[in-house]
């Protein structure tokens, strides 16, 4: 496995791999990995002929009170388990180099970008799209895969695509899970054992409003009041927004007619948790 820090280099890379007719595949991360990504990571392997991996801790996607300095970093663990998920290349730029002295540009979704978790992370979803945006012209990638865990970010970005008329593929997978159901996600590392206990309430409360859906009920607000019961009754939960929306306009629905997406974010003690389904 190549390690690439300076962005010219993978560039050039990235421009001799297309000249030599081998397609890219491309998954970004903030590292810290785990199975969620190693999902992205082996669907890429399996579809690809090049693997690249980003590492990269956004500044730009963080709020002043959010935790940039405490997010979990772990270079050689991450290095480790990509070379052994078979990455060619992990890209690990610096955030001088990704934002030198004087750098303006901002790429923004502002529609998509205002519901569920942008209604009170202002600012975030535009750092993503921007930084994204950034390392899809840097890898050049075919196929970029994202997870669906990260549901409205993953549609945030394919709005950019089209929009932009961005030549590459954008992949959706779905969420990997624990044993107990808890989602995986770089932020669990923040839980101790009773806040990992508490974190439960958000697996058991996707499976209630499925259950309900089952059952027949389709009113939006009787299951998310099943779910702020749920959730409530857990002391050590806060819900931030559980709302239930169309999928590709996230615009809140009252009934579910077809396909609806049930998405949340609590706060178990300091740490926030995002979750979602289908129902
Ligand atoms: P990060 O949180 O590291 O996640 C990288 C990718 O892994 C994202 O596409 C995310 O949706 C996916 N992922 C995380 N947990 C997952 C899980 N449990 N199951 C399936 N996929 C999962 O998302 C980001 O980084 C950043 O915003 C980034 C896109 C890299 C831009 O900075």
């Amino acid at each position: 496995m190549e390690i690439i820090k300076d962005i010219s280099q993978m560039q050039k890379t990235a421009n001799t791999l297309k000249k030599e007719g081998k397609s890219i595949g491309f998954v970004p991360t903030m590292g810290f990995l785990h199975a969620g990504h190693l999902s992205l990571i082996e669907a890429a392997r399996r579809e690809c002929q090049t693997l690249v991996v980003s590492i990269f801790v956004n500044p730009l996607q963080f709020g002043a009170h959010d935790d940039f300095n405490t997010y979990p970093r772990d270079l050689t663990h991450d290095s480790q388990l990509a070379g052994k998920s078979g990455v060619d290349i992990l890209f690990i730029p610096d955030a001088e180099h990704i934002y030198p002295g004087g750098y303006q540009t901002q790429v923004a979704v502002p529609g998509l970008s205002e519901n569920l978790c942008g209604r009170f992370r202002i600012g975030h979803f535009q750092g993503v799209t921007t930084v994204v945006c950034k390392l899809f012209h840097i890898v050049k990638p075919d196929i970029a895969y994202f997870g669906q865990k990260d549901y409205q970010q993953l549609i945030v970005i394919n709005k950019m695509v089209a929009d932009l008329n961005m030549e590459v593929q954008i992949k959706g997978l779905p969420i990997v899970r624990q044993k107990d159901g808890l989602a995986m996600s770089s932020r669990n590392a923040y839980l101790n054992e009773r806040e990992r206990k508490a974190a439960h309430c958000l697996y058991n409360s996707l499976c209630r409003a499925k259950q309900m859906k089952e059952e027949g009920i389709t009113q939006c607000s009787k299951i998310i009041s099943a779910i702020r019961d749920i959730i409530s009754a857990e002391p050590m939960a806060r819900p931030e927004y559980i709302r239930i929306c169309h999928p590709e306009t996230l615009q809140d629905i009252e009934y579910i007619e077809d396909r609806a997406l049930l998405a949340m974010a609590v706060h178990i003690g300091k740490t926030r948790l995002i979750d979602n389904c289908f129902l």
